[in-house]
């Protein structure tokens, strides 16, 4: 089995790769991303989304049977330059989908994110189907993605599976400018700095996940036998909900020096069109998935890992 990573320079791709190499070795995982980076270890190729000619060289050289197609332009970033959002969000993802079925490739996964849900989408226990109309070209190019990874599996019978991550926050690899990424600053500037100035305001709820839950639906997801996935666009998914003002709490009770303050900027409004929980019943069904970290447990082991101790003893 060969397996590409594209977009594997970035927060999921530093830890899907990984476990992916744990589990099938390392020269089976290629590694690919527009940039080369300190994180870019071995086998690992450049590879621009949009360059078709690339993607098709690759999987033929390298016999590609699975693919997991993460490049992406995120929320917040994406709105800086619509055009090559949707450039490199959906016609990236098209090419995909057409050359592995032109060249055989046998599974794809395609990230979604809680992006598609728009202001008529019902906000709290948001339902896997909903009425999505997106404020962000992200969150658009997303919804047209899923609506592809249905067409390709009824038309051409290609194995598209997909997930509509929330904001996934981990310890080890930092985010690439999407409306959640406060959640992972917010614990290093905890540790570095005592305090955190937040770009949402405290109350603002959004259904996120800590990385290992994120890492084990995607595992969990990818290996299920065919006939237990009913959905093809993208299967809602959650790990828990939560404000600033709570996550700040929930530091404060490891770090009780720990300040916070608000000053809200234009991803705001981003974030109050989202929903603010989700109802992942489909996923619990369909593939036994079940999140195993909630805020407390999430916020004990990034304090760990990050290095509380180290804190303590006068700073990092
Ligand atoms: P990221 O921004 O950290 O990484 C994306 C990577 O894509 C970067 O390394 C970037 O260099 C690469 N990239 C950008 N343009 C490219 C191009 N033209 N060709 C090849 N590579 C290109 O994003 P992430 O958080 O790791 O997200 C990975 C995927 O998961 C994305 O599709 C994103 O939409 C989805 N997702 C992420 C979250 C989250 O909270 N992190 C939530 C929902 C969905
Ligand atoms: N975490 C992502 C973002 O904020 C959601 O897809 O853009």
């Amino acid at each position: 089995m060969a397996i590409l990573v594209t977009g594997a320079n970035g927060q999921i791709g530093t830890n899907l790769v990984r476990l992916l190499r744990e589990k099938y070795g390392r020269d089976q995982v290629i590694a690919s991303d527009i940039i080369r980076s300190d994180i870019s270890t071995p086998p690992f190729l450049m590879l621009d989304i949009l360059n078709v000619q690339r993607i098709r060289e690759i999987i033929e050289d390298r016999e590609i049977d699975q693919i997991y197609h993460l490049a992406a332009i995120l929320s917040a970033n994406g709105e800086w330059n619509p055009m090559k959002t949707w450039n490199v969000n959906l016609n990236g993802y098209l090419s995909i989908l057409q050359i592995s079925v032109e060249m055989g490739v046998k599974r794809v996964f395609f990230p979604s994110t809680i992006a598609v849900h728009g202001k008529s989408t019902p906000k709290v226990n948001t339902p896997q189907y909903a009425p999505m109309d997106p404020s962000t070209v992200y969150g658009m190019s997303k919804i047209a993605g899923e609506n592809w990874s249905h067409y390709y599996h009824q038309r051409y019978g290609l194995d598209v599976r997909s997930l509509r991550y929330p904001g996934i926050i981990g310890y080890d690899s930092m985010p690439g400018g999407g409306t959640t990424d406060y959640a992972v600053d917010i614990f290093y500037q905890a540790l570095e700095k005592g305090r955190y100035t937040c770009f949402l305001k405290p109350d603002t709820r959004l259904p996120m996940m800590y990385m290992p839950d994120a890492m084990r639906a995607t595992m969990e997801l990818m290996h299920a036998p065919s006939d237990k996935i009913t959905i093809r666009q993208g299967y809602n998914l959650t790990g828990m909900s939560f404000t600033p003002e709570e996550l700040a709490a929930e530091i404060k009770k490891h770090i009780p020096s720990f300040e916070i303050d608000y000053h809200p900027d234009f991803r705001q409004k981003i974030a109050e069109s989202w929903s603010e929980s989700i109802d992942d019943a489909q996923a619990r069904q369909d593939w036994d998935w079940q999140p195993q970290f909630d805020l407390a447990a999430m916020t004990r082991d990034i304090l760990e890992e990050l290095g509380e101790s180290k804190f303590k003893s006068g700073g990092r």
